[in-house]
């Protein structure tokens, strides 16, 4: 078997790196980008002394936060406008997961003029991918979804909320500069649902079927780093909390280039049919995603035992960790606590089983089991 690893991304990784941003501009010769943002980030004080300091430096920001926080195709459009309409040369995401994919779909979105979503990667839109994109920069402020290091977006319909994925190596950011400092606000919610994210992108990539050793041990590493920081980074944040959850969900997001699997896929629909935060939703049902993965797959849950340290090596352990861990950091065990109700089951079970990430689960999932997965976190 023959196959192929691509990790070609550069990181600029510590605390104050974004500083190095003006300086990276000049040095590649632009001086009007387009800086993409949500309008949360858009009010926070680093990201009007980041603007400031590119202003101070000479270099024109034109900034579009127009976004939705599960993003939809005309957020992508407004943004081309901006982009267009201010004679822009390139683009910078700054923010989490919702920022930083519409900055990609309009990176991708500049030199392809089709409609959106006619390069949906799962009708097989990405060969249209063929034109040049502008310069890329991305710059994370949360830890947890990793989109700063990936080279898809996803971005749902207007009216049927369906989301689609925009997918191409085109789309992989020139630099990352991921800064710790940007994250040492984040509220408490936000560090555990977010990096209860990069957790399950780990644990699901060091799971997933496919033969990829070499985002097994990134993704191991992951898991150990949120294992020491993340209580921490929630409860009593610090740099090296920060700094560590930072480096993890990156990592996490370089991993499941392998895959992902049952946990996101159950997920998924919690978002589509309950607007639930993206990390709240996967650190509810990682427990009970993780259990059903146990059978089969004993001597990979020991690996994990033996990273988090536990003393027993069962993949019950590991279970009874994540719930342990969900408990430390104030997320409810059942998703009757995050506004499911049983009504809602069979409709989330069909979105589940239509979903994009279980076919690459360590064993297949089927719309019964999705429906029990439900049935038992409910
Ligand atoms: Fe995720």
């Amino acid at each position: 078997m023959i196959s192929q690893f691509n990790f070609p991304t550069k990181i600029r990784f510590g605390a104050g790196v974004v500083s190095e941003l003006p300086a990276y501009l000049k040095d590649n010769n632009l001086s009007k980008p387009l800086v993409v943002t949500d309008p949360n980030v858009a009010n926070l004080p680093f990201f009007k002394q980041i603007v400031q300091d590119l202003s101070s430096k000479g270099v024109s920001v034109e900034v579009f936060s127009d976004i939705h926080k599960n993003p939809v195709k005309s957020d992508v459009y407004k943004g081309d406008e901006a982009y267009y309409s201010t004679d822009r040369d390139s683009i910078i995401g700054i923010g989490g997961g919702a920022a930083i994919d519409v900055a990609r779909a309009i990176l991708l979105r500049i030199n392809h003029r089709e409609d959106l979503f006619k390069y949906d990667d799962l009708i097989g839109g990405d060969v249209y991918v063929t034109n040049d994109v502008p310069h890329f920069i991305t710059i994370p402020t949360t830890a947890g979804t990793g989109s700063e290091v990936g080279r898809s977006a996803i971005i749902a319909d207007d009216e049927t909320h369906q989301k689609k994925i925009l997918f191409s190596p085109k789309l992989l950011a020139k630099i990352i500069f991921a800064d710790p400092l940007l994250t040492m606000d984040l509220p408490p919610f936000i560090t555990a649902a977010t990096g209860m994210d990069a957790l399950t992108h780990n644990m699901e990539a060091f799971l997933a079927k496919n033969w990829h050793p070499m985002c097994d041990g990134i993704a191991l590493e992951g898991i150990a780093l949120i294992h020491e920081s993340l209580e921490k980074a929630v409860n009593k944040p610090d740099l090296e909390s920060r700094s560590k959850m930072l480096i993890a969900s990156l990592m996490g997001a370089v991993a499941f280039q392998k895959g992902l699997g049952v946990v996101h896929s159950l997920a998924h629909p919690l978002s589509s049919l309950l607007d639930t935060h993206h990390g709240l939703a996967n650190a509810v049902n990682i427990p009970y995603g993780m259990k059903f993965n146990i059978a089969g797959f004993e001597d990979k849950f020991r690996r994990i035992a033996r990273t988090l340290d536990l003393k027993d090596e069962s993949g019950e352990a590991v279970v009874q960790y994540l719930f342990e861990l969900n408990t430390k950091v104030n997320i409810p065990h059942r998703l009757r606590d995050i506004g499911v109700k049983s009504e809602h089951i069979e409709t989330l079970a069909d979105l589940a089983i239509a979903d994009f990430a279980h076919p690459n689960n360590p064993k297949p999932v089927t719309r019964e089991d999705f429906k029990n997965l439900y049935l038992e976190a409910l």
